[in-house]
């Protein structure tokens, strides 16, 4: 199991759903958050509203899946997210050791889809 984090404009946020609908990721969480890249906040204000600082408005998307499911949600994030122009945001793939869903207390791949 991996934790994909990404983090993406805000603008794009629909057509990245959107794509991870279509390859069958539906557990999703959202969070907004502020952050730079190499430029540090500077040249990047593509719709980006600098909110504190240097420090540009961005949304970061957490997906714990199956192995198999690493680069299915990895390519629905670039083709949603994809500009081609700066700031269009990072994908991190972290291990993940354990996954329960409260409610059945099933674990693990039972669990995380
Ligand atoms: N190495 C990193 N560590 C933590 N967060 C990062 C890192 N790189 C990027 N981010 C986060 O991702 C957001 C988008 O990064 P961004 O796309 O600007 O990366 P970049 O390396 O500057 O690439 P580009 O040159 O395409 O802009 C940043 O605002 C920041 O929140
Ligand atoms: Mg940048």
């Amino acid at each position: 199991m991996k934790i994909v984090i990404a983090i993406i404009q805000p603008h794009k946020l629909e057509a990245v759903k959107k794509e991870l609908y279509k390859v069958e990721v539906n557990l999703i969480t959202v969070s907004p958050v502020l952050g730079h890249g190499k430029q540090k906040g500077v040249n990047e204000v593509y719709r980006g509203v600098k909110e504190v600082g240097n420090f540009l408005r961005k949304v970061r998307l957490e997906i714990a899946v199956n192995d198999n499911f690493v680069e299915p949600t990895i390519k629905a994030i670039v083709k949603g997210a994809k500009t081609g122009k700066i700031g269009d945001g990072k994908i991190f793939v972290y291990p993940l050791e354990r996954c329960i869903r409260i409610r059945t207390e099933e674990e693990g791949s039972a669990a995380i889809g």
